[in-house]
């Protein structure tokens, strides 16, 4: 859709609106796409939740949010004031069968004063096991009818296995038509997510070799610094594989390997992002152990502070088989990757908060230089930095200067932060405004959820059947435990170890 036509009136309900996603990230985007003059003129914001609360008291909360989170803290006093006019609480219970039609009255209201029905957006900031009851809640009041103006955003983790993402996907689709539901992968509305197409796509330079033929291997590592925080009770359920690899790093890996699409039509792109997730190599059951390393942070320090395990964590079952790591290795069956190894790995508590994605290309298939000059050589690689520091670093080799002939490594690097002026938008910014404007080129489709959990199902097969004997297997601050080394050794190679910020300096 081109984005100079004005939007039409649009009611945005938050189901969950009084927790954690809509107060640090949906309603700081929601602001700033205010504070860019991006939101429809006729909007309107309604949370929804159980608790009682007066819109008063609603809205200073949120307030609190914006200055805590915002990408541009703290709010400017009048610029909050004409955004929370637009906002309201409705507390309604949703999970409740019995419930009254309040949700359907403040939306006719809503309308009525604009005197047009409006789009209707509903967003499900709420734990996967509600879901349902939300769903079937919008169905009975039938106020999210209309396949062109209503929609539904579904946060991950959409399902927790692949059984339950197909039922949870019947259900949804039985009551609303797939083009209506918006599955959020926040990963894919970073700026530098989205670069990965662009990089690959808009220029003619990589494309030639980005195959077999000349890339070695690929490493994606999505590492952060913090624990689990105050999820602990819904982690501990999860782990990293759900958490973690079913969506955002096979999504990231998706855009690495798939094909040029023919257009940026919604659809296009999607099916080619399928086409990689049903070219990827089943992993049999006897392999697991073979591609796969689970790890648990024990206790340990970062900054002088003591840190607690995850055993530790509030929420957390204290003998708990959670893995809060995960390092994997896959193969993408099809002519452009046959032979070509991904790694990938992620982890809570790990050294430093970093994604980033490494290209490392095969040796030049012929050395002519006196073996003195080449003592420093390493083969070619691409860094594409999706954060912090975005930007993408190319390592080529060049002649030290002196008057003998001798190469070393060096970097050509793009930065955004260097090469833009302007902030990038908050990704939940970018993926709210395409959910206003019905551009689902971003999300989720149903058939990708589902290869995805079929991908990641071996392994958590195996993993729930053999419980770790050796958890918690890697301090606070480490990269881990040592079998993701082996893992990656085991072929040759290593990590490529991001570096530290005060190794950045
Ligand atoms: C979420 C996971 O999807 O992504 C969290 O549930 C994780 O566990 C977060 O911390 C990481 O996102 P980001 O944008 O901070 O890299």
């Amino acid at each position: 859709m081109p984005h100079t036509v004005p939007l039409e009136a649009t009611v945005l309900v938050i189901f969950g609106g009084g927790g954690d996603l809509a107060w640090r990230k949906l309603i700081p985007a929601l602001f700033n796409l205010h504070l860019d003059n991006l939101l429809p003129e006729r909007f309107a914001i309604v949370g929804v939740a159980r608790k009682p609360l007066d819109d008063t008291i609603f809205r200073s909360r949120l307030r609190e949010g914006v200055d805590r989170f915002s990408r541009r803290r703290p709010a400017d006093d009048e610029e909050w004031e004409r955004f929370a006019a637009r906002v309201s609480y409705l507390s309604d219970d949703f999970t409740d069968p019995a419930s009254g039609p309040a949700l359907s009255l403040k939306l006719e209201e809503l309308e009525r004063a604009w005197g047009s029905r409006a789009n209707r957006l509903f967003y499900l900031a709420i734990p996967p096991g509600m879901v349902e009851a939300a769903a079937t809640h919008l169905q009975r009041l039938g106020v999210c009818r209309d396949c062109r103006r209503d929609r539904l955003v579904v946060e991950k983790p959409f399902g927790r296995d692949l059984a339950s993402a197909m039922e949870l996907d019947r259900l949804l689709t039985g009551m609303f038509a797939e083009s209506q539901i918006y599955r959020i992968d926040h990963y894919l509305g970073k700026e530098t997510v989205q670069n990965i197409l662009a990089f690959r796509f808009a220029n003619s330079l990589y494309e030639p070799i980005w195959n077999r033929r000349y890339i070695d291997h690929v490493q994606i590592t999505v590492a952060e610094s913090v624990g689990v925080e105050e999820r602990g009770g819904y982690y501990d359920g999860a782990g990293a594989l759900r958490d973690m690899v079913q969506n955002h790093l096979l999504q990231i890996l998706c855009l690495i390997a798939m094909e040029p699409p023919v257009s940026f039509d919604a659809d296009e792109v999607r099916n080619r992002k399928v086409d990689v997730l049903h070219a990827m190599r089943p992993i049999r059951p006897e392999e697991v152990h073979h591609c796969a390393v689970r790890g648990q942070y024990g206790r340990g320090s970062a900054e002088g502070k003591s840190l607690p395990g995850y055993r530790d964590e509030a929420g957390v079952a204290s003998d708990s088989p959670t893995e809060t790591f995960a390092a994997l290795k896959f193969f993408i069956d099809n002519w452009r990757w046959q032979g070509v190894p991904f790694y990938l790995r992620t982890g809570k508590r790990l050294p430093v908060k970093v994604s980033q994605v490494s290209i490392l290309f095969r040796p030049a298939p012929h050395q002519p230089f006196p073996s003195a000059a080449v003592e420093n050589w390493q083969p070619n690689r691409l860094i594409i930095r999706i954060q912090p520091e975005e930007g993408i670093v190319t390592r080529i080799q060049a002649k030290q200067p002196g008057t003998r002939l001798l190469l070393g490594p060096v970097d050509m690097q793009f930065r955004y932060s260097d090469a833009f002026r302007s902030v990038s938008p908050e990704a939940y910014e970018t993926l709210l405004l395409d959910v206003l404007r019905g551009d689902a080129t971003l999300f989720m489709r149903a058939d990708q959820v589902e290869c995805a959990w079929r991908i990641v199902a071996p392994l958590l097969e195996a993993w729930e059947a053999v419980p770790p004997g050796d958890f918690p297997d890697y301090p606070v601050g480490s990269w881990g435990p040592e079998a993701a080394d082996l893992l990656i050794a085991r072929d040759g190679h290593s990590w490529l170890q991001p570096a530290l910020p005060e190794e950045r300096r």
